[in-house]
């Protein structure tokens, strides 16, 4: 296999993947690659390109580089300048991938990893396309693209017709690396490997679920992109509708990728886009005065959604829903809190620190699963205490470090499994629930105000207040004082 990178030369490419795939080759995962090419304007040489990798992996890779290792892996990497909207380069690259220097053949399979900015996506795939570098006679031809996948539903359905022109539905890899984080997909394994959770995991045992991701981090370098997504577009369309389907669909047919997001495409498509009144969105105190943000900016850094899943399941039972930067902590996690029983024999509400029963299953950073139940306190009386019970992945698993989700992501794209990756109509029924609130926060007069929150807090007051006019409040159930 050849893996073509375009956007060779920028902070994705040199924090991520080329890390991650350095760890899958370290791990003797990359047997079948020949070469790993990258592509991008700068005129560098292979040398200039296998300086900067080993810069990223000595920085950012989870193992530290080891000497004979890199060697070998250095030998993978080639560059090729060229510009992203010259259909001549990519006719060049082409030609440089068949006759020369670089060890690859155009019977070999490949991938091509579209690390660009957004605006190139369209531009890359029609090019390539038109090189004749999508067709299949000769090997498969991949195509990976990142997220973000459009920034409303109508410039998303455009990006898929363009890219559609090119490349079939089977070679499109739309990646959302939260699907990478091995406890999201231990979202399945614990709903469908086990029989004690699934019974209860509906309307008749559920009262809400609680779905959180919480970053400490504040905007830093990328003001300049994200004053122009915000949370919605940055988080919601993608990884925490994501983290929705996992906990909400039907379990599937099979584990096969199809399966999987026909289940996941179902339920996403019963939500409807939440009234404004269950919406609030904020910014955290600063965000007007960092670099790159625009002095009048209304972009939301935080926002808290009340959603619900039409289906026979989950009928009535809230999805609650947030996401937001410089928060207190950074965790992300689903919460489900089931109902309080008949209270005819304890007065559980009295008692200390009394929350119904939660199942929090933690996705970062301390990975595992928490769930909350009631004890007798010892001695006379008949007093309870809520205590946890708490598995986690480090002590499980001691000898098995979580990789990084992208590595997981590369090793499927280049085996073609698409089962942890986007599907086209995944992302239409994604922008369909979170377009309209982008839209409605941009110009309904009904829009909730834009709130503000002190950096470090856990967010705004309407955060509180939503759940709260429901009778519900958040239940973080994975971050142990
Ligand atoms: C990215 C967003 O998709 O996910 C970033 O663009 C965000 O704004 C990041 O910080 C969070 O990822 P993780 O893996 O650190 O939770």
């Amino acid at each position: 296999m050849t893996i073509v990178i375009f956007g060779a030369t920028g902070d994705l490419t040199h924090r991520k993947l080329l890390p991650a795939l350095y760890n899958n080759f370290r791990k003797e995962k990359l047997n079948e690659v020949s070469a790993i090419v990258g592509y991008a304007r700068r005129e560098w040489s292979n040398d200039d390109f296998r300086e900067r990798a080993r810069d990223g992996i000595e920085n950012f890779s989870a193992a530290p580089l080891d000497e004979p290792v890199w060697k070998r892996f250095s030998q993978l990497l080639y560059y090729q300048q060229g510009n992203l909207d010259t259909p001549e380069d990519y006719r060049a690259l082409a030609a440089r991938l068949e006759d020369s220097d670089v060890p690859s053949s155009a019977s070999a399979p490949r991938l091509y990893y579209l690390a660009t900015s957004p605006q190139y996506y369209a531009t890359a795939s029609r090019n390539l396309g038109s090189a004749g570098m999508a067709e299949e006679e000769r090997g498969p031809r991949r195509i990976v693209i990142e997220k973000p996948f459009g920034r409303d539903a109508a410039s998303a359905a455009e990006l898929d017709s363009e890219v559609h022109t090119s490349f079939g539905e089977h070679q499109i890899f739309r990646i959302d690396h939260y699907l990478g984080k091995e406890t999201a997909q231990n979202i399945l394994f614990m709903r469908f490997a086990n029989t004690i959770f699934e019974p209860v995991w509906n309307r008749r045992y559920v009262s809400n679920v609680q779905i959180t991701v919480a970053e400490d981090v504040d905007v830093g370098q990328r003001a300049g992109y994200y004053d122009q997504a915000g949370v919605l577009r940055d988080m919601f369309q993608n990884h925490l509708l994501q983290l929705f389907a996992l906990t909400a669909m039907e379990p599937p047919a099979s584990l096969n990728a199809d399966d999987i997001r026909n289940e996941k495409v179902k339920v996403l498509s019963t939500v409807q886009p939440p009234v404004l009144s269950d919406t609030v969105r904020a910014q955290y105190e600063g965000y007007l005065n960092a670099d790159g943000v625009t002095a009048d900016s209304s972009t939301p850094t935080y926002a808290a959604l009340r959603l619900y899943a039409n289906t026979w399941r989950w009928q009535g039972v809230p999805f609650y829903l947030r996401s937001g930067k410089a928060l207190g902590k950074k965790t992300s996690e689903i919460t489900v809190q089931f109902q309080e029983p008949p209270g005819i024999l304890f007065d559980l509400p009295s008692c200390d620190g009394y929350t119904a029963n939660t199942i929090s299953i933690c996705i970062q950073p301390d990975e595992g699963i928490h769930a909350k139940y009631q004890v007798k306190v010892p001695g006379a009386g008949n007093a309870s205490r809520t205590v946890d019970m708490a598995f986690a992945y480090k002590d499980g698993f001691p000898d098995a470090p979580l990789p990084d989700a992208y590595e997981r992501l590369l090793l499927d794209a280049i085996e073609g499994d698409a089962s942890l990756f986007a599907r086209s109509d995944g992302i239409r029924a994604s922008w369909n629930i979170i377009d309209p609130v982008i839209k409605a926060w941009e110009s309904d007069p009904d829009a909730p105000a834009m709130e503000q929150y002190a950096p470090g807090s856990w967010g705004p007051t309407g955060a509180e207040e939503l759940l709260s006019r429901y009778g519900h409040s958040w239940h973080p159930g994975c971050l142990q004082e």
